[in-house]
């Protein structure tokens, strides 16, 4: 079975991307989750705060962590302002990783800047980083945009090769006790997958740069349904934490393997995208949000 993907120009042997997380911010997690199956990792990222402070230790890790993989390495950063990143980039770029994720994580909460603002603020800065390197730019956003479409289309037009969809914000909440604010790692369920699994349905269609999915990859049939709906690759990251004794990456890529052969495929690439959007005959598949018939179907 054929599971051979091409993600940002780089050629991986199946769709599985460790998402950027603590299990691939060292050599030796990045040794463990490609001895597991995974074609590629994306690592940890690096927060515009902490550049000044721990930049040049980060970029030795880059290399180190390079050296020990043979699968490709995918850096980081999370950015708000494009100030140090350009430079920061042509350093990544130093390192031999081969590409790089921009992570746009950022709560707006400037009650002066508009949405037209953040996303031209966010445009220029992928913009300015994609003209810094040579490295292919993959950009991870949230899904909270008042026009999901435009902005993706924007981006592409930026020069981004990819989109990871959807950055998952880590929301504290409160202990009611001690009045404190509790920051937990809200781990996904596969049910989160809805979300991605939507627009990258819609999207699919608009876009001709790859998309990465990540957020609620748990069992083998999330990960059909994301190639189904027209991902590029398959971004898994809360399943690696939950199941350590397990290998998730091991059990999606045979139940993968196992679902082509069911239904007579022989690569991967043959049912990619078979059910993205427009291949529903009234585009209603996804585009509706089949409000009336869902809640009226419930007696
Ligand atoms: C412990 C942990 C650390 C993470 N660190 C990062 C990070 O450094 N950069 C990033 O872009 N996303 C980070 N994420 C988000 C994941 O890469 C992933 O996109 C998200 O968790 C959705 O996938 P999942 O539902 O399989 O967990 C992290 C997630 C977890 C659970």
């Amino acid at each position: 079975m054929d599971l051979t993907t091409t993600y940002l120009g780089l050629p991986l042997k199946n769709p599985l991307v460790t998402s950027a997380c603590s299990l691939t911010g060292t050599p030796e997690g990045v040794r463990k989750l490609e001895a597991a199956g995974f074609a590629a990792v994306v690592v940890r990222s690096i927060f515009e705060e902490d550049l000044a402070r721990i930049g040049d230790a980060h970029l030795a890790n880059l290399q180190a962590i390079r050296a020990a993989a043979t699968i490709p390495v995918i850096a980081s950063v999370n950015c708000r302002a494009h100030a140090s990143w350009e430079s920061f980039a042509r350093q990544i770029e130093s390192t031999g990783v081969a590409a790089l994720e921009l992570n746009l994580y950022d709560i707006p909460v400037d009650p002066t800047e508009s949405s037209a603002q953040i996303e031209a603020r966010q445009l220029d800065l992928v913009r300015q980083v994609v003209a810094a390197t040579r490295l292919p730019v993959t950009v991870k956003i949230s899904p909270f945009y008042t026009a999901l479409i435009p902005f993706c289309l924007a981006l592409q037009q930026a020069g981004a090769k990819g989109l990871v969809l959807f950055n998952r914000f880590m929301q504290p909440d409160i202990n009611t006790e001690t009045g404190q604010l509790r920051y937990n790692v809200n781990f996904s369920v596969s049910k989160d997958m809805l979300l991605p699994l939507r627009w990258t349905a819609i999207l699919r269609d608009q876009l001709t740069l790859d998309i990465a999915l990540t957020g609620g990859i748990h069992t083998v049939d999330d990960a059909v349904q994301a190639i189904l709906v027209g991902a590029t690759v398959l971004a898994p990251c809360s399943v690696l934490y939950q199941r350590p004794e397990a290998n998730p990456a091991g059990e999606l890529l045979d139940g993968l393997r196992h679902w082509l052969a069911r239904k007579g495929h022989q690569q991967i690439s043959e049912c990619r995208g078979a059910m993205r959007n427009t291949n529903f005959g009234d585009r209603t598949g996804f585009e509706r949000a089949h409000y009336m018939k869902t809640l009226s179907s419930v007696k």
